[in-house]
């Protein structure tokens, strides 16, 4: 037995220092030498990574094992679903392509491999035609070719690739991923114990710029802000609670990032695959988040599987009419059909999206009835209780000061910056705030808060923990009073002109404030 143990030894030392020669092997960082960064420079405006970088490292490079460690020793059943693992690209590199399918095929059990099914959407690249056919010919697991006839985005070309898909699951993944040992049984066993649960792997995160593998936190989930923006927020401790404390369960999360999940196939039909009406890119992950929890389904980040993903600080594609516009028409879509009454939230915020025309969103309430799903304010109320749209709410408008007629501002401001005031202006965007059931006085993700006598009053991520970020509005005496300090919010003081103050409560009208719900359009 020992000396088992000491010839493994041997064996395994071998294997390593040997993977560990090449560049980026177990995920390291790849320096490109001095002399070659101008050339480096020229070749990371193609796809906006380092492409240089990207080619020097083994398309089956080795990556490190980012696990916890009571996931490394979780047992499976033997019969799992098998999967087809539908990748779409557009202008791709090889090396990131192909890097990609490689990483699925080595760490991947081939019976729980349908398929492999490339959608190329129209690109360009001629290494992509021909070359990529005969070279993925010999690969050991079957990989399918399907090209769109002309570029038609994300959404339509998922749906081509899931079409033609044999598995039991489909898994989709970007067109620069590197799956990681043991990714791929979790996912598929939390399927097979509930095909109404669509599973998410943490994402790893590969440096745009040196292709370092980077473990991904399993203590943040997926949330989305008035403009709906998907971001990624803490864990909350009821979650953690559910869990009773283990890390190596799945993580129940209110969205999904969307560039990575599997989905058992007939449930992907059966709720509703993707909203065909959008366009290209954008919005999709979230109205797939909200139609599978308001239809009956779960969503869940799976922490005991870990895929990277090389997350680009630019997109190097360009689409037909511009990204704004059609993300502003995808996200008007999903708000019309899924968010009820809170899409003011996000027509407030973003004054203009409401000219956007969006199209038919019949076939989709349809969709909506026919699964019977139940309303936003459930979701909020059972799925996302600390959603940055609050359930419950006295106002959503501006914040106007009886005295001087002028409204509390963000003026654009970020995080633990001081709040502003302004003109009024009635256009919503950034003179939108909402005082919540929860006695917050929020603008977005942030939350007015003060920590000392006299303010300053500073915009924080809220909370929920009340503290600093609780206010009680007196809706006869119009006043804004912060609960901890005891002190009032006022008009600005003579030095700075631009921000409200702290005062003590006095009564005057300079303590006095509107908090209006503001109706579209007015
Ligand atoms: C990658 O493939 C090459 C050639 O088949 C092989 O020598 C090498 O060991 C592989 N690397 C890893 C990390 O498996
Ligand atoms: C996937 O599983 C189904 C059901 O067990 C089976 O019919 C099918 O042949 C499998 N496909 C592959 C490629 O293993
Ligand atoms: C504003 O609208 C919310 C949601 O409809 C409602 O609950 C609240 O009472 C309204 N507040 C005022 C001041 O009209």
């Amino acid at each position: 037995m020992f000396v088992c143990i000491c010839v493994l030894c041997v064996c395994l030392t071998a294997v390593i220092s040997r993977n560990q020669e090449g560049p980026g092997e177990m995920g390291k960082a790849v320096l490109i030498p001095k002399d070659d960064q101008e050339k480096m420079k020229e070749l990371f405006k193609i796809n906006q990574f380092n492409l240089m970088a990207s080619d020097l490292i083994a398309l089956n490079r080795s990556l490190p094992d980012v696990r916890l460690e009571g996931c490394k020793t979780k047992v499976y059943p033997d019969e799992l679903p098998n999967t087809s693992v539908v990748i779409v690209f557009h202008n791709e590199a090889w090396s990131t392509l192909l890097r990609t399918v490689y990483s699925v095929i080595n760490r991947s059990p081939h019976y729980l491999l349908s398929e492999v099914i490339l959608v190329d959407d129209a690109s360009e690249r001629d290494f992509l035609k021909l070359t990529l056919e005969n070279y993925v010919k010999n690969l050991e697991v079957p990989v399918k070719i399907i090209r769109m006839e002309e570029r038609s985005g994300l959404i339509r070309a998922r749906l081509r690739g899931a079409a033609a898909s044999k598995g039991q699951v489909i898994t989709f993944l970007d067109a620069h991923c590197e799956c990681t040992l043991g990714w791929l049984e979790p996912l598929l066993a939390r399927i097979k114990e509930d095909r109404k649960t669509v599973v998410c792997p943490i994402i790893d995160v590969i440096s745009d710029d040196t292709f370092e593998y980077m473990a991904g936190s399993d203590m943040t989930y997926g949330g989305f802000n008035w403009k709906l923006n998907f971001r990624w927020y803490p864990v909350p401790q009821r979650e953690m609670d559910r869990r009773k404390g283990d890390r190596t369960l799945p993580v129940r999360t209110p969205t999904m990032a969307g560039g990575l999940f599997s989905i058992d196939r007939n449930y992907f039909e059966e709720i509703g695959t993707y909203d065909a009406g959008m366009d290209i890119w954008g919005g999709e992950n979230l109205e797939m988040s909200f139609r599978i929890w308001q239809c009956g389904g779960s969503l869940e980040i799976v922490t005991c599987s870990h895929v990277g993903h090389v997350f680009r600080k630019a997109t190097p594609y360009t689409f037909p009419g511009g990204t704004g516009h059609v993300i502003n028409k995808n996200n008007r879509r999903l708000a019309e059909v899924w968010m009820d009454e809170f899409k003011d939230f996000f027509y407030i915020i973003s004054p203009g999206v409401v000219k956007v025309d969006y199209g038919d969103v019949s076939v989709r309430k349809t969709l909506r009835e026919n699964l019977k799903c139940k309303p936003f304010s459930w979701y909020l109320e059972n799925i996302y209780p600390d959603s940055q749209i609050p359930r419950r709410y006295y106002s959503l408008g501006e914040i106007r000061n009886v005295e001087t007629n002028q409204c509390l501002d963000n003026m654009g401001r970020k995080e633990n910056e001081k709040v502003g005031i302004f003109n009024c202006h009635g256009m919503g965007g950034n003179q939108v705030f909402s005082y919540t059931a929860d006695k917050e006085i929020r603008t977005d993700d942030l939350c007015l808060d003060v920590s000392r006598l006299n303010g300053p009053v500073i915009m924080l991520k809220c909370h929920h923990m009340r503290g600093n970020q609780l206010w009680e509005y007196d809706a006869e005496r119009l006043t804004l009073r912060h609960v901890n300090s005891n002190q009032c919010l006022d008009e600005p003081s003579e030095e700075d002109k631009m921000v409200p103050t702290m005062q003590d409560c006095s009564g005057t009208r300079s303590q006095q404030w509107l908090l209006r719900n503001m109706t579209l359009g007015a």
